[in-house]
């Protein structure tokens, strides 16, 4: 299996109840190294311009007005088909959804305030990681 990075994103939700740590350790005991972190407050026009594929849904204002209401923490993972991995560590979007033992089941609030986002495909992992971080700032 192919050594991949994901990009990942603890959001305010989560930042906000300062679990920061626990979520951490769930990846890293998934096996994903977190090679690249920083703690930033995301700006309106950064939010609108990350999740911008989700532009003309209902819930794109609300989305953005949520990720703009405290501090997230971005990060890259790494490891062996990071991509997929993260995403079954997360657990399903919808947190009614999510199976037992996943970050989202465990400490989701909502479909919105769901603690976690993470890249879904390898071509909008490497997208969304230049989003965040230049090469220099990722160390494995
Ligand atoms: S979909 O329907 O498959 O496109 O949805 P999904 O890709 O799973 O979700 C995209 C992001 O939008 C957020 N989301 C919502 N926010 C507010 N209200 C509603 N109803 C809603 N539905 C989805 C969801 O948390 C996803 O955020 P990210 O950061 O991409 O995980």
């Amino acid at each position: 299996m192919a050594i991949e990075r994901t990009l990942s994103i603890i959001k305010p939700d989560a930042t906000r109840r300062n679990l920061t740590g626990k979520i951490n350790a769930r990846f890293e005991d998934a096996g994903l190294k977190i090679v690249g972190q920083r703690r930033i407050q995301m700006t309106r026009a950064m939010a609108e311009a990350f999740y911008d594929v989700h532009r003309e849904r209902s819930f794109f204002g609300s989305l953005c007005d949520f990720m703009t209401s405290g501090p997230v923490v971005v990060q890259v993972l790494e490891g062996e088909d990071a991509v997929a991995k993260n995403r079954q560590v997360m657990g399903a979007t919808n947190p009614a959804n999510a199976d037992e033992g996943t970050i989202r089941r465990d400490f989701a609030e909502s479909i919105e305030a769901n603690s976690v986002h993470g890249s879904d495909s390898p071509e909008n992992a490497a997208r969304e990681i230049a989003f965040f971080f230049a090469e220099i700032d990722l160390v494995g």
